[in-house]
């Protein structure tokens, strides 16, 4: 898709604050500093439209993005920052949980794993949980700039075999930095949406 227009809708913590639109949804979902608000800057071709941080746990609620009047990104809190309370790790998680089992217009869910290492088992949980609601989801490997080229094979073997990854489940290796990946991971929210 060819993106001009994009706006930030709202920012909800709770379901009443969802737009009231039926456009499609694609969740990004992953650890914290994993690189969500960076993919989806990439994907709207914007440097820092969605907030990005080197310091974990930047993004706090669920941050609606409106691209083009045609399908909302969703960018949700990370998970796996020790230092976010515990009170506050279970009010992410439940929020994030009733948005991605309650949505109606959820058609995705991106899921991004840091390239440079084996999955944590965070990150396999996440998996596991979004393969048992059966929510349709892609795999992506981020920071893939800091992995040298002839390694590249290797760790996507690796993330495959770490998070248990069935044939219907794609990976595409990603970089914020040279924007590999982007058109294939454009491809995939397209075909979500039925285009
Ligand atoms: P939270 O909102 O805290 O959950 O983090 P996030 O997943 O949204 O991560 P964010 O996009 O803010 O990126 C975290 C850090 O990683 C930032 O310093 C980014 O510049 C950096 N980063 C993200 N993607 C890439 C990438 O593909 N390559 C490189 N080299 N750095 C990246
Ligand atoms: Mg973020």
């Amino acid at each position: 898709m060819e993106v001009h227009n994009v706006d930030l809708t709202i920012s909800a913590v709770r379901p009443d604050q969802y737009p009231k639109t039926d456009y499609p949804e694609v969740a990004l979902v992953g650890r914290s500093n994993v690189g969500k608000s960076s993919l989806t800057n990439t994907l709207i071709n914007r440097r820092n439209f969605a907030h990005t941080s080197s310091q974990p746990g930047k993004t706090q609620t669920l941050n609606f993005y409106n691209v083009e009047d045609q399908l909302y990104f969703v960018d949700v809190p990370g998970y796996g920052y020790a230092k976010v309370s515990k009170k506050e790790r279970e009010r992410f998680g439940q929020m994030i949980e009733q948005y991605l089992t309650k949505r109606d217009q959820l058609c995705g869910t991106i899921l991004l794993v840091d390239g440079r290492h084996a999955p944590t088992d965070d990150d396999v949980s996440m998996c596991q949980w979004l393969t048992y609601y059966q929510i349709p989801t892609l795999v992506v490997a981020t920071k893939m700039d800091k992995v040298k080229g002839n390694t590249w094979n290797r760790q996507e073997s690796l993330i495959k075999k770490t998070l248990g990854l069935s044939t219907q489940t794609p990976l595409v290796l990603f970089s914020a930095v040279s924007k590999k990946g982007k058109e294939t991971v454009w491809q995939w929210i397209e075909k979500q949406m039925g285009m």
